[in-house]
């Protein structure tokens, strides 16, 4: 079986390394030539992702630039990006651009899978590109299945090897094609059609992104009532058999918001989708006006916030809600504002007029008055002691939405 992943970021690497380790010959085709170097010539993963290390090192996955010699290929699986546009649509520039060359060159008998996120009906839109710049039918020359992925960011390795896959599908031989593939990974496998599959995904992260916003609401109106969002949970949730089960925090990142964005773009009336959107949004924002409203003016103050990535313990900054906080903290026009993430690389975070960007936590925390918790790395559930040895020794407040440093409260000092 030989298997063309097209596009091998943080969804087409670790997929394209999993099928290479359960012995399928591979390749990846990417346009980053960074991945590319990464890849083939330094053996080591572009990005966060442990458990490939061997099948990096052992070289059985190259990476070329360029689809080119198609022949002997039996699947083409493609996990490109679909970020959105600003305006709730999905941006599917990259995916067409690989449909029309694939359609170009596709051969009888040959099969591809679509694995990007999508917002309903692009794989039916897939399907008429793919047929119109083939000159073949899909079903009976060529073949096609929508297969999202549902991996966490991080978990990649365990959850490709542990999560049912989802293989939506319109003919029988392409249904037993995608079934093929994907029992390469042992997998328990769930046939649908396409727009259930797609529907499947993004349901998956929504109503992720709708429990978050309900923690999140609940955080702002506690704090709004002077209460502590923490202890309402504490109590809502001991010994109560239905628990609320999220916590507040900066809920975006590229799967959440976009995926949301994904649904709304297509169903107008998703009004409970909108309403966590804005919830999740107006986090940052909500939590500088409790710090004034807390502390008083912030101009005289020297400001650090923790974390740019979106998520905790990732190196990934895309669609994070840190630089939405640092935007609002700007305005306030702070004495000094300082970002400090461990994991992202300098050049992942956007230039701001007289932010000042550290790897280093102390060098960031060390003449701070007010300490904004934006992502929650778990160095900064390590560094407790110090972090609240600042504010019962220095007089810094610190703005913990994550409950990092296990005090319960969200405004410290
Ligand atoms: N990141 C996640 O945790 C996650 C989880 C589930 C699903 N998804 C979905 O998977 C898809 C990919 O996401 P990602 O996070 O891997 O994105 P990514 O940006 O990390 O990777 C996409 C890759 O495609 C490459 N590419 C773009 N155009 C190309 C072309 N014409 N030819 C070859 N390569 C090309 C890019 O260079 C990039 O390396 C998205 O639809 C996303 O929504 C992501």
């Amino acid at each position: 079986m030989k298997i063309a992943v097209i596009g091998t970021g943080r969804v087409g690497l670790p997929l394209a390394l999993a099928f290479a380790e359960s012995g399928a010959d591979v390749i990846g085709i990417d346009i980053n030539s960074e991945i590319r170097q990464a890849v083939n010539i330094d053996k080591t993963m572009p990005f966060l992702e442990p458990g490939f290390e061997e099948v990096l090192q052992s070289g059985k996955l190259q990476i070329r630039e360029f689809i080119d010699d198609v022949e002997d290929i039996d699947y083409f699986v493609i996990t490109v990006g679909t970020p959105l546009l600003h305006h709730i649509e999905t941006d599917l520039t990259a995916v067409t651009r690989v449909i029309k060359d694939l359609g170009s060159k596709i051969r009888k008998g040959q099969t591809v899978v679509m694995r990007s996120t999508t917002a309903p009906h692009t794989t039916e839109y897939v399907k008429k590109q793919l047929e119109a710049a083939s000159g073949f039918e899909v079903g009976k020359e060529i073949f096609l299945a929508c297969c999202p992925e549902r991996i966490l960011e991080g978990k990649a390795k365990e959850e490709l090897l542990a999560l049912p896959q989802i293989v939506g599908t319109e003919d029988t031989k392409s249904r037993d094609l995608a079934e093929a593939l994907f029992q390469m990974l042992g997998v328990e496998i769930m046939h649908c059609d396409y727009i259930t599959a797609e529907l499947v995904k993004l349901f998956n992260n929504v109503s992720r992104y709708a429990y978050f916003a309900i923690a999140n609401v609940l955080a702002m109106i506690a704090i709004d009532y002077k209460a502590e969002p923490y202890e309402i949970l504490r109590l809502t949730n001991h010994n109560y058999p239905r628990p609320i089960t999220s916590k507040p925090g900066f809920t975006a990142g590229t799967c959440l918001r976009k995926d949301f964005g994904m649904l709304s773009e297509a169903y107008w009336s998703a009004d409970i989708l909108v309403s966590a959107w804005r919830i999740n949004e107006s986090m940052p924002k909500f939590l500088v006006e409790a710090a004034k409203g807390r502390w008083g003016d912030l101009s005289a103050l020297n400001v650090t916030v923790l974390g740019f990535s979106f998520k905790r313990d990732a190196d990934d900054v895309r669609d994070t809600l840190s630089d939405k906080v640092l935007r609002y903290l700007h305005r306030e026009c702070p004495k000094k504002l300082v970002l400090q993430d461990h994991l992202v690389q300098q050049d992942d975070v956007p230039e701001m007029q007289d932010l000042t960007f550290t790897h280093d936590l102390s060098d960031a925390v060390s003449d701070a008055d007010l300490i904004v918790i934006a992502t929650n790395h778990s160095l900064y559930s390590e560094q407790r002691d110090m972090l609240m040895g600042r504010v019962e020794n220095n007089g810094c407040r610190i703005v913990d939405i994550w409950d990092s440093l296990g005090t319960g409260s969200v405004l410290l000092g």
